[in-house]
């Protein structure tokens, strides 16, 4: 069944300098159960895609899209209270910045409690106990030993990898239809980061979660993935299954980011620079003329002052003049 159907969704942009397009005509769809990799450099439109998903951009932000439906529901029509319910019963997000999402005046235990859904059949004098005690399973499930500490812990006590699990902990209480991982690895240690990988494979196997994993590794994404989109200066690079963007991409860009990501030199901490390619990502008001990677691209031509529009092919879609064959394997 499909859950997420967005078409031509489009974010502008208010800034000191005036309105500009951060993400043009983006199309997704996902099923239950699927999991799908989002994968680009920095500023490429992934975690304001993601916030356009739960309706949660600030003022200067503007989101139009030709269909943003959620269970064939059109969530652009949904009252705040409408929206607000799918974020806490279908849609959960494990943030970028987990600790900066956490409310400093509470405690864990409390704002894990805060986030499970209310079982009316439970008893009020039994509810507290219950509580805390599938708070201190969550925090098992996630990876934490020392939970006594931890569900007395404020905030700003937590260490980064302490805050990931925490968020990632308040996401399975809630047992939702599609969680939205925004780099939950990224800054962890290389046993934490598998350890969210196999947790996150748990709820998908178990639970028929759907996951949008978003990532600057697209090795390790696509490997994982059903399927992977590859964005650029908020527009859509590439897009077909894990295997075929591992193995057969077209795209200059896909085979930059896979280069320097086989390569291990990939310490794409924010906004670094990709070392497989020239110069750096352009800012939202001085991008290219033509194709966006232009400047860029190890491959340009003349041709690629004009815009490329995306081609699909089996399934297979990329923005790309000339587009790269890779040689079958037997
Ligand atoms: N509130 C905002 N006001 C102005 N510009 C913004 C705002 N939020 C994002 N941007 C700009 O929009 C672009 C896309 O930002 P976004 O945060 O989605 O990138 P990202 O792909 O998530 O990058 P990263 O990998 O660094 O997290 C960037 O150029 C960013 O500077
Ligand atoms: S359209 Fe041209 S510049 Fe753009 S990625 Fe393709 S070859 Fe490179
Ligand atoms: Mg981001």
């Amino acid at each position: 069944m499909q859950l997420l159907d967005i078409r031509n969704l489009t974010i502008e942009l208010d800034t000191p300098h005036g309105r500009y397009v951060a993400l043009e005509k983006f199309s997704l769809k996902m099923s239950e159960g699927e999991i799908h990799g989002l994968v680009g450099e920095s500023g490429s439109g992934k975690s304001l895609l993601a916030k356009a998903i739960l309706g949660i951009t600030d003022r200067r932000t503007h989101v139009r899209a030709d269909r943003l439906n959620w269970n064939g529901k059109n969530m652009l029509a949904m009252t705040n209270r409408e929206r607000r319910q799918l974020m806490t019963n279908e849609i959960a997000m494990i943030f970028q910045e987990p600790a900066a999402c956490l409310d400093p005046t509470a405690n864990i235990g409390s704002q894990l409690i805060e986030s499970m859904p209310h079982k009316a059949e439970t008893p009020w004098w039994k509810r507290k106990s219950e509580q805390r005690k599938l708070a201190i399973q969550l925090l098992h499930k996630v990876g934490v030993k020392d939970h006594s500490r931890l569900l007395e812990a404020y905030p700003w006590e937590l260490t980064e990898s302490q805050a990931h699990k925490v968020m990632l902990a308040m996401a399975l209480a809630r047992k939702p239809k599609l969680i939205i991982a925004d780099e939950p690895t990224t800054g962890l240690e290389t046993a934490t980061q598998a350890q969210i990988f196999r947790m996150l494979e748990k709820m998908n196997q178990l639970h028929n979660v759907a996951i949008l994993f978003i990532s600057h590794d697209l090795h390790s994404v696509g490997r994982w993935s059903d399927r992977v989109t590859v964005l650029y200066c908020g527009h859509l690079m590439e897009s077909s299954s894990g295997k075929k963007v591992l193995e057969q991409f077209k795209h200059p860009y896909t085979q930059a980011l896979l280069n320097s990501s086989l390569s291990s030199q990939l310490d794409l901490t924010k906004k670094a620079d990709l070392p497989a390619l020239r110069g750096a990502v352009p800012l939202l008001q001085h991008l290219p003329v033509g194709c966006r990677l232009g400047p860029r691209c190890p491959h340009a031509q003349k041709e690629c002052v004009k815009p490329p529009v995306i081609r699909t092919v089996n399934g297979h879609a990329f923005r790309c003049h000339f587009p790269l064959e890779q040689e079958t394997k037997s």
